[in-house]
């Protein structure tokens, strides 16, 4: 490798990384909500599934907890210029704000299905999975449509 070649690498990480730092902080945000989605369907998802006995205090606060992450208001973490073809950071497809109206429409789904299933998670194992199943649906249904399989 030439000294010329070199510095041509170097150039190229540190433009890389200031990509990185230029991020649009909307992007962590956001997918920080979601991670907090995994945080409570483990427990919920767990008990569904038998992994882990049902216990009804712990049902109701991870559901509890899932109706009110699931009303976080929206309007600040979808700015248009974060989708997946212009940064690396992210895997929300660009599809996302083509159609704003049905990506929207999954979104009150999910807040619909929270609900639904916070009327129930604390009345019984069966009560529970009734509700757990279309939650989970509803998970799906997004990311089949509005976010890239993982790298
Ligand atoms: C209305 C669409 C929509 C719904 C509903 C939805 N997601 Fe997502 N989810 C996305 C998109 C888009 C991304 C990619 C976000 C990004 O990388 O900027 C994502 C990313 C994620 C991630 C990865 C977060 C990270 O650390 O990068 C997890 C985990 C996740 N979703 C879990 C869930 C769970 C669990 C549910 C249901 C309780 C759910 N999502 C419902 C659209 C949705």
């Amino acid at each position: 490798m030439s000294f010329k070649t070199i510095t041509a690498a170097a150039i190229a990480a540190v433009m890389a990384t200031g990509a990185v730092a230029d991020e649009n902080p909307a992007i962590e945000q956001r997918q920080g909500q979601f991670k907090l989605y995994s945080h409570n369907i483990a427990v919920l998802g767990g008990m569904a599934q038998g992994r882990m006995d049902y216990d009804a205090g712990m049902a109701q606060t991870a559901a509890d907890n899932l109706f009110h992450v699931t009303r976080h208001d929206q309007s600040r973490l979808w700015p248009e210029g974060t989708d997946s073809s212009a940064s690396m950071a992210t895997r929300a497809k660009p599809e996302i704000w083509e159609n704003l109206d049905d990506f929207v429409a999954k979104f009150v789904a999910l807040q619909n299905a929270a609900e639904a299933l916070q009327a129930v998670a604390g009345d019984g194992l069966d009560a529970m999975r009734a509700g757990v199943g279309p939650l989970s649906g509803t998970c799906q249904a997004c990311h089949e449509s509005y976010r890239e399989e993982a790298s």
